[in-house]
């Protein structure tokens, strides 16, 4: 088992990340600016280094972190994540999640860190037309912030072969659910959280289309439980700690769930969830299904969870 820099470790999907990390027997130092992150999600023994990978203090903060511990790779989690917000904001999301990925590289090497495991997104493939999913397909990314996320994997990829890194990039599909209310999801844009709210509120939910070259008429998305998403963390952790460089990895379930099997899953666990059909939603894709079969191949994970387990 290994030490891990966890950086942001006080996300959602972080903390899912370091509890299962720990649970597994691995130590993690959290770096986080706590800009989105809550405190309250990390549990009292783990160590918190409040700092922005922008911050001139960085390489010091990893380096005396190094000094004193074994650090035996990073987990860059840190990161700008609205899709939206990068098409306003583009040079935030270049700043943070590019030059924030190439600080955190620079730190590492200063520290003499030599395994990174980099938190990616299905957004970097776009608008591509293979369905299901591969690794091999073309990276078109359609938003700002799936270069960011494009670019940053490069960054790490570049880096480890010019230094003899070792390192992987998992590339998430639609992550929801949570292992505990303290670290759920606080964000609420995305479709699980938009379709809970509902049910609880009363206000209807909007669907995007109902006249997409689907079976029932509304988008398909592959849906990953975050507690199954972390553990596909903790086998890419122990493959690093062996100096294997599994590369790209997809994360999800490769199978396609639609907004309508969503709302019906909701309403299961919680009771009716009011909608209402409005027009497509621009830049959305008909269906992103991961091909989820390299994962399983080379880190031997797979996703256990369902849609009905990441609403309950
Ligand atoms: C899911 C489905 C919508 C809201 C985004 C990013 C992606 C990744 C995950 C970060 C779509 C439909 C949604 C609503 C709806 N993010 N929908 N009504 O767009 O698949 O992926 O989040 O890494 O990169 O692009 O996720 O949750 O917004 O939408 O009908 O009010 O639900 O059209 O089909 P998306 P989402």
């Amino acid at each position: 088992m290994g030490t891990w820099l966890l950086t942001g470790g006080a996300g959602y999907i972080g903390s899912h990340v370091l509890r299962a990390l720990r649970d597994a027997g691995h130590d993690a130092v959290v770096l986080d600016d706590l800009s989105t992150g809550l405190v309250e999600r990390l549990p009292g023994d783990v160590e918190l280094l409040r700092c922005s990978l922008l911050s001139d203090s960085l390489d010091e903060v990893v380096g005396e972190l190094a000094g004193r511990r074994a650090v035996d790779g990073v987990v860059h989690l840190a990161a700008k994540k609205s899709v939206p917000e990068s098409v306003a904001r583009p040079l935030d999301y270049y700043e943070h999640n590019v030059g924030g990925t190439v600080a955190m590289l620079r730190a590492a090497a200063a520290a003499g860190i030599t395994r990174f495991l980099y938190s990616s997104s299905a957004a970097v493939y776009g608008e591509t037309s293979a369905e299901p999913v591969t690794e091999d397909v073309a990276t078109l990314p359609t938003s700002p912030y799936g270069e960011t996320k494009l670019a940053g994997e490069w960054a790490v990829r570049r880096h480890a072969e010019a230094v003899g890194a070792s390192w992987t990039a998992l590339r998430y599909f639609n992550v929801a659910g949570s292992a505990a209310p303290e670290l759920a999801d606080r964000g609420a844009t995305n479709l699980l959280p938009l379709v809970m709210r509902a049910a609880r509120t009363g206000e209807p939910v909007k669907v995007f289309g109902d006249d997409w070259p689907t079976p029932d008429g509304t988008c398909l998305r592959d849906y990953v439980h975050v507690a199954d998403l972390a553990e596909a963390h903790v086998a890419a952790a122990a493959a690093l700690l062996e100096d294997r460089s599994p590369g790209a990895l997809n994360v999800g379930r490769s199978e396609g769930t639609s907004v309508l099997e969503v709302i019906a899953a909701v309403e299961r666990a919680q009771g009716p969830v009011p909608r209402e059909i409005v027009e497509r939603r621009p830049g959305d894709p008909a269906r992103v299904v991961a091909d989820a079969s390299r994962i399983a191949e080379v880190l031997g994970w797979r996703a256990r969870l369902g849609i009905d387990d990441m609403c309950r």
